[in-house]
């Protein structure tokens, strides 16, 4: 059985001070022990969550790396190498705002994956489709070449230590969430892309869905048989209601 997963994308939200209410909201919370739970603040305040939360059983995560794993003249950018080093256990890479509105292409996308595993971090790779595509009828393909050019590139055998977030780019931050039916096509169809390589690993992937994902929605989701949990904006903001979500999962 896959051990579900939630993780919550602060995306670039959060003050010092608003960022210390979080913390201190996270750790009144009851967390399934079934579940594995994540936090991907901004950059600027990795070192001030994973302090806070140092006790508890929340991971933290970085929203981006470097492409490349080591320190070097490459200015604004954070390599793998030192979100290791500030106890970051997870990355991000490939979300649809930085594909979409910072120009990310599948190649950039695959060197952070690679980066980040050299790390000894998991990347959490982050597909999904456009309105456009979908209207298109695009859907299945545009999702199954996001994982090909990772497949294409690394080898299918890094999903091992990988995890993979469907987030049609329609659901995000709109309040329009897929349907527990229309994400489940779309999970069903990136393991089968998997298990045309390696069927074994392919029922090991953890597959998230993300997309305006709130309490109310989060069981029905979850509940699908290849959804593994989610990753969560909007509403990871807000300790309590993430803490429920976090809670449709262990259900
Ligand atoms: P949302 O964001 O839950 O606010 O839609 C999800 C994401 O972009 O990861």
């Amino acid at each position: 059985m896959r051990r579900p997963m939630v993780a919550g994308n602060w995306k670039m939200h959060g003050t010092r001070a608003s960022v210390a209410e979080l913390i201190d909201g996270l750790c009144k919370q009851v967390f399934p022990a079934g579940v594995d739970v994540a936090v991907f603040p901004s950059m600027l305040h990795v070192s001030q969550v994973v302090e806070g939360l140092a006790e508890g059983v929340v991971v933290v995560g970085a929203q981006d790396c470097a492409t490349e794993s080591q320190q070097g003249a490459l200015t604004g950018e954070v390599a793998s190498s030192q979100l290791h080093d500030a106890r970051c256990e997870l990355v991000l890479v490939g979300h649809s705002e930085r594909r979409i509105l910072l120009g990310e292409s599948d190649e950039v996308v695959v060197r952070k994956f690679a980066a980040a595993q050299s790390s000894g971090l998991v990347p959490v790779l982050c597909v999904g489709e456009t309105l456009a595509q979908r209207q298109a009828g695009e859907t299945l393909a545009v999702v199954a070449s996001q994982v090909s050019a990772v497949i294409g590139a690394l080898g299918v055998e890094v999903f091992d230590r990988a995890v993979i977030a469907y987030e049609p780019v329609w659901a995000i931050g709109t309040g329009l969430t897929a349907s527990p039916e229309q994400a489940q096509e779309v999970h069903a169809a990136i393991r089968e892309r998997l298990a045309k390589c390696d069927a074994v690993l392919a029922r090991k992937v953890r597959i998230l869905y993300g997309g305006s994902v709130k309490a109310v929605t989060a069981t029905e989701l979850f509940g699908m048989p290849d959804i593994d949990g989610g990753l969560v904006g909007g509403a990871s903001l807000n300790a309590d209601e993430f803490g429920a979500i976090c809670r449709a999962a262990g259900s």
